[in-house]
Parts: C-alpha cells; structure tokens; sequence
C-alpha cells in the first residue's frame, strides 16, 4: 500500500525538518522527489540522503514567493503528479507589534509562496489528467494561539485556498487538502526558541512539549506518514478536508 512508483512529486522546503521527512519518505515509496528550495545546499543533503538509498531525487534552487521562479522551475519538471506546499517560515508577534515589513514576509512565503506553486502546477496537472496537491496549515489556523497573529493569519489562509482549489479542481482529477501539526520538532522550533528566547532554551522546549496534551512534540516522520497516506491513489476519496496532527492539541485541550 501507499506506493508512489511513476509519480513524481514536488515537494517545497524538502531541505529542512517535516518538507525533508517527506521527501526521503516518498522517495523511500518510489516517487522522483523534487524539492524546491532557498536553501541549496540543504536541498543537496536531503538528494544526497535519497540517492545514497537507491531513491531519484533532484533539488531545484527557488524561491516560492517569486512567480517569475517558481514556473520557470515548474515548467522545467514538466510531469508533477504530486505537489506538498511545505515551505513556510514563522514569527512571533501580536497585530499591534508586528511591522509591516514583517507582515509581508509572512504573506510573501506562507501565502503568496502556496499560490504561486498553485498557479504554476495546477496547468501541468491538468495536462497530465490529475493530480494531489497538499498544502501544510497548522493548529494556529483553527485556535488562538498567543503572540501568532501574522503566522495564524497566514495559516488560514491556506485552509481557505485549500477548499478553492478541490472545489474548482473536482472534475478535472485534482484533490486538494491540507494538514495541521502541532509543535514538531524541527530546525523551525529550534530556530524560534533560539531566536526569541535566548538563554531559556530548554524551559521553552518543556512547555512546548507540553502543550500536545500527548506530552511531547511531533516528530517529522509521523507527520512525512500523514502526508504519504494523503498523497497516496488509497486516499482517492478525499479531497476539501483539513487534517490535525496534533497530539490532541485542538481537541483535548481543557
Ligand atoms: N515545526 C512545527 O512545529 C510546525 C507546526 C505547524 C506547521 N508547521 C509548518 O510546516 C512547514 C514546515 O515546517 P518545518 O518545521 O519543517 O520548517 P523548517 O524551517 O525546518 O523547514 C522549512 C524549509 O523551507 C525552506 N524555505 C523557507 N522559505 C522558503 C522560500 N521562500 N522558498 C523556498 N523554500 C523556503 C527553508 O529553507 C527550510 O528548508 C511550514 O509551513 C510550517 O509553517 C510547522
């Protein structure tokens, strides 16, 4: 089950924590793994991990939040059976706090970046008579979530560009969905905590930690299983729909 031989998928920000578990996960399942990357060199290590197993992978050095890129790259790919919108980048800040400039380079990666790979691989898909698209939301989509307005806004986002694309897309052989981790431990958390809570490292990750009411962060690879299953012809009967992955975060938190 859940073997992705002969298709190719394109997944975005693969360099780096839940976007790498992806790509080695459904390269590990068959698929020729493009990723699409501002970072070349991580890009590189995650090919290099694949290719050292048997696996076909090829890194792309691209910018999500640039058009002119993003089909340039796409176009290049040529056949895109499977497109994962993982890149994304996070900041901190209330609605009264955050500046503009940062506002902006939330909206230019996390929303501008998913519909520039929409604008562009939506055609090839078409011309190929389908394909799986999904888009990575977050938990800070669907309850407040303190000091998050510019993420959670942009998050939302997705869950809205999420049910436009499966509803235009029903017939034409398109499923679209989206998924929502929780805290996963990533280079993304690393950086954050670094970043805003110097010298706090460790009492930040514990009550992080602890905020899954499971008691602990996801990892990438349960969150790379997720996206395999979605990404998967077994998932054909779902399309429009948001999954949590979560540790009960959404729902048992009381
Ligand atoms: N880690 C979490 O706790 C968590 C929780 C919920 C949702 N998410 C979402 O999951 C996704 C992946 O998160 P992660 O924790 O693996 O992050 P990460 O920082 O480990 O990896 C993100 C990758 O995206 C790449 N990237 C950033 N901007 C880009 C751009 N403009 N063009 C191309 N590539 C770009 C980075 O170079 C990096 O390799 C993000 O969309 C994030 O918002 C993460």
């Amino acid at each position: 089950m859940f073997k992705l031989t002969n298709k190719s998928a394109i997944i975005t920000g693969g360099g780096s924590g839940i976007g790498k578990a992806m790509a080695v996960l459904f390269a590990k399942q068959g698929a020729e793994v493009h990723i699409i990357e501002l970072n070349s060199d991580a890009a590189a290590e995650t090919v290099n991990e694949i290719t050292a197993f048997g696996g076909k992978a090829f890194g792309h050095a691209c910018d999500v939040s640039k058009q002119a890129q993003v089909v340039e790259t796409m176009n290049k790919i040529g056949k895109i059976d499977i497109l994962v919108n993982n890149a994304g980048i996070a900041h901190i800040g209330r609605a009264d706090n955050t500046s503009e400039a940062d506002f902006d380079r939330i909206y230019n990666v996390n929303i501008k970046g998913v519909y520039n790979c929409l604008f562009a691989a939506i055609p090839l898909m078409k011309a190929n008579n389908g394909g799986v698209i999904l888009n990575t939301a977050s938990i800070a989509a669907s309850v407040g979530i303190v000091d998050r307005f510019a993420y959670s806004t942009s998050k939302g986002a997705i869950h809205a560009m999420t049910l436009s694309v499966a509803r235009d897309y029903l017939h034409e052989g398109i499923r679209c969905n989206s998924i929502s981790p929780a805290r996963v431990h990533t280079p993304f958390v690393d950086g954050f905590i670094a970043k805003n809570y110097a010298g706090k490292e460790a009492e930040i990750f514990e009550k992080l930690s602890k905020s899954q009411p499971i008691g602990r962060m996801g990892q990438p690879e349960e969150v790379a299983a997720l996206a395999l299953y979605l990404c998967s012809d077994e998932a054909g009967f779902i399309t429009g729909t948001d999954y949590p992955i979560d540790g009960g975060f959404i729902t048992l938190n009381n």
